[in-house]
């Protein structure tokens, strides 16, 4: 294990169950997101991400989901993702020791291959707890979105004392379109399963304040530090892969070098040809 920080973000590069239990303190984090390997065979660089049965998937997940409770603080939040499949036995372990208050729905676009023998899978669940469900941090007012239905066609609600428009910001449901991140996004990295920044930047606005403490414990792209970092927030992030703690050292600690190599962004080929042929630079920005 081996920790690289600065006055505000750490990366610990090793395994998470050891690195919490060794270096994060009980009661100390304010908001916790955690995606980690779904035990659906994906390749994480040198990690084969696939356990012989769902019962040892599930007892190995279990051990983190402990250490995650424990290093959480009394009012803190914990985001917590993994397949479809395996979220009923997330969902039923968790509520011995926190509250569920949501189950989000994150959906998204097509996914490449289309199923054509079963319903293809559009979504991944999210489980949104809390240690204290009567003491906890919910921004509603920080993630407001434009209310679709009688705002945007000007109707007067008629249900109160006094008649009045309906309101054009609501605070978002627990289904959740945001696109998956696409080659040509500018956040894009090198890894199979980054999470859009801007799926973050909802789950940290709303469940931490300027100054909190947010920990990942499986940091792929380091998207949750790097969100943390645009917000204010300060960031624990763990990554046993040495090909993505690159990524994080350059995007959160902003080093330009690691062990002599040069730490760069994806080179990416960002011309784009329209229906005519012409070949334009497709233009890149950050969101924030
Ligand atoms: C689903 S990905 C996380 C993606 C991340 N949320 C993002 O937005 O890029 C899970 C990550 O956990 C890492 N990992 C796998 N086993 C680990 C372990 N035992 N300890 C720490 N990290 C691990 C993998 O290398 C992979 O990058």
């Amino acid at each position: 294990m081996k920790t690289y920080k600065n006055t505000n973000h750490t990366i610990h590069h090793g395994d998470a169950i050891e690195v919490l239990r060794s270096e994060i303190d009980n009661d100390s984090i304010d908001l916790v997101f955690v995606d980690p390997p779904y035990n659906i065979g994906k390749k994480f660089s040198e990690f084969k991400d696939s356990w012989p049965s769902d019962s040892e998937y599930v007892e190995w997940a279990y051990k983190w989901i402990d250490e995650c409770i424990r290093v959480l603080k009394p009012t803190g939040t914990l985001y917590l993702m993994t397949s479809t499949k395996a979220m009923p036995y997330f969902d039923i372990y968790v509520r011995k020791n926190l509250e569920v208050l949501s189950r989000i729905i994150w959906s998204y676009d097509s996914s490449g291959v289309q199923a054509k023998r079963y319903y293809g899978s559009k979504y991944e669940p999210i489980l949104h707890c809390v240690k204290n469900a009567k003491s906890y941090c919910f921004n509603a007012d920080d993630i407001l979105v434009e209310a679709k239905t009688g705002a945007k066609r000007k109707l007067i609600d008629y249900r109160g004392d006094v008649p009045k428009l309906y309101n054009t910001k609501k605070v978002p449901g627990n289904v959740w379109e945001f696109p998956r991140v696409r080659y040509r996004m500018y956040e894009y990295e090198e890894h199979p399963s980054q999470k859009p920044e801007a799926l973050l930047d909802r789950i940290i606005r709303a469940s931490s304040n300027k100054g909190n403490i947010v920990l990942d414990p499986f940091s792929g792209t380091f998207t949750t530090a790097a969100v943390a970092k645009k917000l204010g927030r300060k960031s624990i992030s763990i990554e046993s892969q040495e090909e993505y703690l690159k990524i994080g050292l350059r995007r959160i600690l902003e080093m330009d070098k690691y062990q002599g190599e040069i730490l760069e962004r994806v080179n990416k080929n960002t011309k784009i040809q329209n229906t005519r042929g012409v070949k334009y630079k497709e233009i890149t920005r950050d969101l924030f």
